[in-house]
Formats: C-alpha cells, sequence, structure tokens
C-alpha cells in the first residue's frame, strides 16, 4: 500500500500491541511516513525486532496492558526521550484463544475474566490517554486514535467481556474528544471487522471461511487496511474529525443479516 511521504515528519507516536497485527502494519507505516515510532507490546522480543527493522529512531519499549506503571513508565519515557508526543494509537488486547475460551456468557464467565479483559482493552487506553494528554495539550494538539471492533455494535456468539469493552472505547474515544478537543487533541476509534492478523488467524481460523461469505468485497482484510485508516485518522488531513468511529469491516455490517442465506436461495431458484 502506498505510503504518504512526509506526512509524519518530525511527529513522535506511540503504537501498542505494536509487535504484530494491525498495531505492527501502523507501526510500519508510521515510520515510512516519517515519525519516530515507539513499538510497545508485552512480547519485548518481537517489538525490539521490529524497531531494528524500522531502524533510524523506532523504539521499542515493552509494557503490559494489565499494568498501569508500566503505560505510564512508556509513555514517559517516550516524551522524555523526544521531547514531545503526537499519535497515540491504544490497539493493544488479550487475543489469546484460551482466555477467549473463559470469555464465554453471562453465566458463565468469573468476575476474574471480566476485570481482566477490562484492564487490558479499556482501562490501559484510557491509562494511556492520561498520561499522554497533558504533553499533547501543552504542545498544542495531538491525535489518539483507539482500536474498537465491529463486535461493539453487533452480538457475538461468544466473548462476552471483549466485545463490551470494545462498545466502551467508543464511548472512551467521544469523552476524550469532548472534554479535550478545544485543546486540540482529536481522538477517534476504528472498528475492524475480521482482519487477518497472526492472532486472528490463531484464535478463529475455521471462522475465517464462514466470515467470507457475508463480506461485499473479493478479500479479507489485511493489517494494512486498518493502518491506512489508523495513519489517515493520526494525520492532519483529518484535522476536522474527532470523536468518531470509523468500521472497516468489509462491508459486514452494512447489508440484510441474511443476505448470505438470500444470495443462495436466489441461487437455488
Ligand atoms: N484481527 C481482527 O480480526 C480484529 C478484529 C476486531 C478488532 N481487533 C482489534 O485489533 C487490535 C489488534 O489486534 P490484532 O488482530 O492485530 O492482534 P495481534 O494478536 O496480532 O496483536 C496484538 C498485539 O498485542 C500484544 N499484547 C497482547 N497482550 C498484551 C498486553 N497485556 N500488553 C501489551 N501488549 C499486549 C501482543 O503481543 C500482540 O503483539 C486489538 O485491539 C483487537 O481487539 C482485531
Amino acid at each position: 500500500m502506498q505510503a504518504h511521504v512526509g506526512r509524519f515528519k518530525g511527529k513522535v507516536a506511540i503504537v501498542t500491541g505494536g509487535a504484530s497485527g494491525i498495531g505492527e502494519a501502523t507501526c510500519r507505516r508510521l515510520a515510512a511516513e516519517g515519525a519516530s515510532v515507539v513499538v510497545a507490546d508485552i512480547d519485548a522480543d518481537r517489538a525490539a525486532s521490529l524497531a531494528a527493522e524500522l531502524g533510524g529512531p523506532a523504539s521499542a519499549v515493552a509494557f503490559d496492558a494489565v499494568d498501569v506503571a508500566s503505560i505510564e513508565r512508556l509513555v514517559t519515557g517516550t516524551i522524555e526521550r523526544f521531547g514531545r508526543l503526537d499519535v497515540l494509537h491504544n490497539n493493544a488486547a488479550l487475543t489469546s484463544p484460551a482466555l477467549h475460551a473463559k470469555d464465554s456468557n453471562a453465566i458463565d464467565i468469573d468476575f476474574d475474566t471480566w476485570d481482566l479483559v477490562f484492564a487490558a482493552n479499556l482501562r490501559a487506553y484510557l491509562a494511556g490517554c492520561k498520561y499522554a494528554l497533558p504533553t499533547m495539550i501543552a504542545q498544542g494538539g495531538g491525535a489518539i486514535v483507539n482500536t474498537a471492533s465491529t463486535g461493539a455494535f453487533s452480538g457475538d456468539i461468544t466473548r462476552m467481556a471483549y466485545t463490551v469493552s470494545k462498545a466502551a472505547i467508543i464511548g472512551l474515544t467521544r469523552q476524550i474528544a469532548t472534554h479535550h478537543g478545544k485543546q486540540g487533541v482529536r481522538c477517534n476509534a476504528v472498528a475492524p471487522g475480521l482482519v487477518l492478523s497472526a492472532g486472528a488467524r490463531a484464535t478463529v481460523p475455521d471462522v475465517i471461511q464462514v466470515m467470507q461469505r457475508h463480506l461485499l468485497t473479493p478479500a479479507i482484510g489485511e493489517p494494512e487496511d486498518l493502518a491506512a485508516l489508523v495513519c489517515f485518522l493520526a494525520s492532519d488531513e483529518a484535522r476536522y474529525i474527532n470523536g468518531q468511529t470509523y468500521i472497516a469491516d468489509g462491508g459486514m455490517l452494512a447489508h440484510n443479516p441474511a443476505m448470505a442465506d438470500l444470495v443462495d436461495l436466489a441461487a437455488r431458484r
């Protein structure tokens, strides 16, 4: 995908969950467009190897989205090192199949699982904003992009806490935009549908074929498709956009839910 060279020249960006999938693609694109990128991830080795590959001012920081103190160190350390912070992409989420199996439904879920998912998926995004905002405001502005999910807009048969936490991210996004828009901070969200990241391939390999029937695009989305949207929202090109959530799902939520069955029915007639 063509990068707009220079959109992030002189800018400093943190991407959480930056070592893999959507975060990795966003790190690559931000770096290609001139940003000093901090690849922030719990997987220190992958983050370090991506930062080394990106070269130049890119660096890696290990942190745990569940540990608020590590998020404060990530943000303040970045600001100390570069003297500013222009872009925060809150993107990390717990994606392990074992956790998803426990994140079941209202009857079976245990409260530890609920709290863990909310700590990583929601509180961590708030914490990133909390520690980034004073610097963004002091320097005259900044852009925050949060990764939600299409699960925020439609019911799912699994992942009770994950889905509710993703819906809450949309509220967090609007709150930050409303509180700090006049101070130059834009806060928007992306809501991916199925995207073929390593996490998605591992957790839902057999679901991918089922989902493809319902897309309005020939192919399933790749991490780069989301990176393009994240970088647009993080760039000055989106200067008139604030508090919004953009769906990138191949049109999955745009049609009658019975569409694929109706197409099959029409073919049988
Ligand atoms: N891929 C999809 O189909 C899809 C759909 C909807 C939403 N999303 C969202 O997109 C975001 C990225 O997902 P992805 O598919 O690229 O996943 P991924 O598994 O490829 O990447 C997630 C990254 O987050 C890191 N991570 C996990 N736990 C962490 C923790 N506690 N602290 C810090 N980092 C941690 C992982 O090491 C990994 O590098 C997530 O917020 C996810 O919920 C993805």
